[in-house]
């Protein structure tokens, strides 16, 4: 069958995608890029903000709309499993609805040719599928999937379950795999990466691993981590390992203490402020990012001042910034008053400005310095490849001499907050 999948959401989407596609390649289906001439589309989708969800299910109307023949439409991700069986009835564009855990079930899902929903919730960890990635040189694994936080904003951990570690010597394997195909970089995933725990392997000693293995031309990150949980043993590995990314993703959610309660996150403004320090400390040019909620129940105009005042302390290289979207199941949506959307949109307006300055003066303190970055691909403009340095920034090279995969020590010459623009040092000296 030829088969289009479409994600939406976060990276371990991204990278369940190319589980996905590996399953459907080995059961003898043939995955394009082209919807058009797909017999079978597959949408994975995010549930995590109402926006999320609304887009992925227009693109599946849209989908099952394209002229010609209707193809089997099978809705995938955490959508699936929050719904399930309901979207089948709801939607009747909708063949095979699926959640994360059982994408391994599909091959024979496809050929019984039934309505199904399937939203088993297991200790799947797909090691027996060889994912088709597609981003080459970089490449996602997976390290730990679930969550145990229960954030009371979060439908994370309802769709997602309970976490789940992979045993190290598989994930060291799949790395090893990645370096021999000549990847140039590996991210390692999980909803919570920092509480991965295997046979008495933690995260860190699991980090230090992986990167002895990757070695001196594949460069190591992971996301998320949690602030509760990142210690300065994770710290000390970063430093110590030359190939082990400068970057780190820290979400803080709020810079209220009260507010940080609420939202059952397990530590204070002043317990995230000590760990960025230590971060900046031992790393001084870390390149950091955040996630900030704005309008989460009760909060008041002073305690999302807090917020405000933590952007302006850190001074976070990149910010997500999302306004609160009650989720069906957490607990946040008994907490109130609920702040009105406008409200909501009016703070999120303020953090994003304000970020958006932040992001700017950042990222042209850059400028002027030389850095190796990894060449990933052409750019969007014709005559330009993109890469990205250690700290992950977004660098343009005028020029199509490198492929993708090579490592190019440039001088930043040009930086407007996402985008950078290097010139290629060996260039420069001849
Ligand atoms: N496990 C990761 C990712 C969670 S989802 C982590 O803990 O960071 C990514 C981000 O979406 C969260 O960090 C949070 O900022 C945001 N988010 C989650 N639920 C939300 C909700 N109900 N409304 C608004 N933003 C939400
Ligand atoms: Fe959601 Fe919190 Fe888990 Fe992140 S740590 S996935 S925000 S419950
Ligand atoms: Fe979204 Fe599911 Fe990721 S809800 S953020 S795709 S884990």
């Amino acid at each position: 069958m030829i088969c289009h999948i479409e994600v939406y959401g976060c990276q371990m989407n991204v990278h369940d995608g190319e589980i996905l596609s590996g399953i459907l390649k080995a059961a003898g289906h043939i995955v394009v890029d082209d919807a058009k001439i797909a017999e079978a589309v597959f949408v994975v989708t995010c549930a995590v903000r109402e926006h999320a969800e609304t887009r992925a299910l227009g693109r599946v109307t849209h989908l099952a709309g394209i002229p010609g023949k209707k193809p089997i439409v099978v809705l995938c991700g955490c959508v699936a499993q929050e719904h399930g069986e309901e979207l089948l009835r709801k939607m009747k564009l909708i063949d095979i609805v699926i959640g994360p855990d059982a994408y391994h079930r599909l091959p024979e899902l496809l050929q019984e040719q039934r309505r199904v929903a399937v939203t088993d919730q297991g200790i799947e960890d797909y090691e027996q599928v060889t994912a088709v990635r597609k981003q080459f040189p970089r490449s996602f694994v997976t390290v730990m999937r679930g969550c145990n936080n229960f954030c009371t904003y979060c439908i994370v951990p309802r769709v997602r379950g309970r976490e789940r570690s992979r045993p190290a010597d598989l994930i060291l394997r799949e790395v090893e795999g990645l370096v021999e195909a000549g990847y140039g970089e590996v991210t390692l995933l999980g909803q919570n990466v920092n509480s991965y725990i295997h046979n008495g392997v933690n995260f860190p000693k699991l980090l230090e691993k992986v990167s002895r293995i990757a070695g001196d031309r594949c460069r190591v990150r992971f996301v998320t981590s949690h602030p509760r949980d990142l210690t300065r043993e994770l710290a000390s590995v970063m430093v110590s390992r030359d190939n082990i990314c400068n970057q780190f993703h820290l979400p803080a959610q709020s810079g209220n203490d009260r507010i940080l309660k609420a939202m059952n996150r397990g530590y204070t403004r002043n317990e995230y402020l000590d760990k960025v320090a230590m971060l900046k400390e031992v790393m001084p040019d870390i390149v950091l990012s955040t996630d900030m909620i704005a309008g989460f129940p009760g909060e008041t105009s002073t305690e999302f001042e807090d917020s405000i005042s933590l952007l302006k302390e850190v001074r976070f290289d990149y910010a997500f910034l999302f306004r609160y979207s009650e989720r069906n199941g957490t607990s946040a949506l008994n907490i109130s008053p609920a702040v009105p959307v406008k409200e909501r949109l009016e703070r999120l307006s303020v953090l994003q400005d304000l970020q958006a300055e932040i992001t700017m003066e950042r990222s042209k303190e850059t400028i002027g310095r030389e850095l190796t970055v990894l060449v990933t691909g052409p750019a969007r403009r014709p005559g330009q490849m993109a890469s990205r340095t250690m700290g992950n920034r977004l660098v343009i090279l005028e020029s199509l001499e490198f492929t993708p995969g090579d490592l190019v020590p440039v001088k930043i010459t040009k930086a407007d907050g996402y985008t950078h623009f290097g010139e290629p040092l060996s260039f420069l000296s001849q």
